[in-house]
């Protein structure tokens, strides 16, 4: 009786068994994964959070499929901020980034069309994409002194169903950003070919040196989609609030938005009170923000000392983002190195085919992690080698 999209293998991997039966065993753990940052000890200015929800305007209802225009302008402002110029009219407000995703392949994509998505990258583009009917195609991006998006295997990747190439911007786990090349060969392949850029912007503003890479979302050389949202941009994954801009060329833009307006006026998912929180929340961006590039920069110190004291394992290259990709040996698949740190060390890691890294010998480890946990995991996982 169910339909085939749903027909998932449910049963847990063996390193999530693994975990279950360690944390049901009462045994410690330091866990090297951690994502969520409201349980990462970052401190948030609670009754500033929790007054932005009690809006008395948030008793009426004024529907708007793109989103209340305060909050779309407080997201515009956002973009100004960075010296990017976004009109709040190509501004749509979405619960989250997930759900941005699938109002665009819904608009983009029949059944079996196809969009490229990088590799390795974020797990959670396989499930998003097979509710939606959509065809993931992956293309490699290289790893040589930093991470380069491999153009060649792109375009061999793009057939006539392909309608648009996912790029994450800077990507998750692998922290590189879209160079200004990389954005000028995208748009080029783009336009010619009448597809879309969709572009993932949520760890944009997690540069490690403090730059500001350009965002997609004033693009003007493609059909282009920019998606992010407030779960990383100021650390609340709770409000669910995110956005998607819808730029490019003025005449697709119309059209775009017209298709959009109606996905999203048959949900209005974003609730009242939410989205007249946004500009309080999207304020709270900056000492959010203070706090996680000094636990990334100490923690990535951290392991950068502990890495020199030792030959076995190096880490990648790393320009953004909240994580650390780290080269092991590849004695045996990441999954059972992962297993067997567990059973060993007590320390949880996530392994590189969690991301499709295409071989054995990667680990990925969270730079949020708190400080003292990060020291002592990272120390006890690399004496594993
Ligand atoms: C690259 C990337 N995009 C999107 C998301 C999901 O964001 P949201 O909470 O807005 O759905 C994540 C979550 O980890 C992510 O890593």
């Amino acid at each position: 009786m169910f339909a085939k999209r749903t027909s998932w293998n449910l049963a847990p991997n063996r390193l999530s068994e693994a975990l279950a039966a360690h944390r049901a065993a009462g045994k410690p753990l330091l866990d090297l994964t951690v994502s969520n940052p409201t349980e990462c000890g970052f401190e948030y200015d609670r009754s500033a959070i929790l007054k932005a929800l009690g809006n008395p305007d948030a008793l009426s209802y004024e529907p708007n499929p793109r989103g209340l225009e305060s909050a779309r302008r407080a997201v515009a402002g956002y973009y100004a901020d960075r010296k990017e110029e976004v009109s709040a009219e190509d501004i749509f407000l979405t619960t989250s980034t997930s759900e941005a995703y699938s109002y665009v392949f819904r608009m983009l994509c029949d059944p079996g069309d196809e969009l490229l998505i990088p590799s390795p990258s974020y797990p959670l583009f396989d499930f998003l994409a097979e509710i939606q009917d959509v065809s993931l195609v992956r293309y490699p991006l290289l790893y040589d002194h930093g991470w380069q998006i491999d153009f060649h295997a792109l375009e061999q990747g793009i057939t006539p169903r392909t309608r648009g190439i996912i790029v994450v911007h800077p990507n998750n786990p692998t922290g590189h950003f879209a160079k200004p090349a990389e954005m000028a060969k995208l748009n080029a392949l783009c336009s010619a070919r009448e597809m879309a850029i969709i572009a993932d912007e949520v760890f944009l503003d997690f540069a490690l040196d403090g730059s500001r890479a350009a965002s997609f979302a004033a693009n003007r050389g493609a059909p282009t989609f920019t998606l992010s949202g407030l779960s990383k941009i100021s650390g609340l994954p709770q409000m669910k609030a995110a956005w998607l801009v819808a730029g490019g060329p003025q005449q697709w833009k119309s059209e775009a938005h017209g298709r959009l307006e109606v996905i999203a006026d048959t949900y209005l998912s974003v609730n009242a009170p939410v989205q007249l929180a946004i500009p309080k929340f999207l304020e709270q961006r900056h000492a959010f923000h203070k706090q996680v590039i000094s636990r990334v920069r100490r923690n990535l110190a951290a392991l950068d000392r502990q890495l020199a004291e030792q030959s076995a394992c190096s880490r990648l290259a790393v320009e953004g983002g909240w994580c650390a990709v780290l080269r092991v040996p590849a004695t045996r698949s990441d999954e059972d190195l992962a297993i067997e740190v567990l059973s060993s060390k007590g320390i949880s890691v996530h392994p590189g085919h969690f991301y499709e890294f295409p071989s054995d010998g990667y680990l990925v480890v969270s730079l949020i992690t708190p400080e003292r946990t990060f020291a002592e995991g990272s120390s006890r996982l690399l004496s594993f080698f």
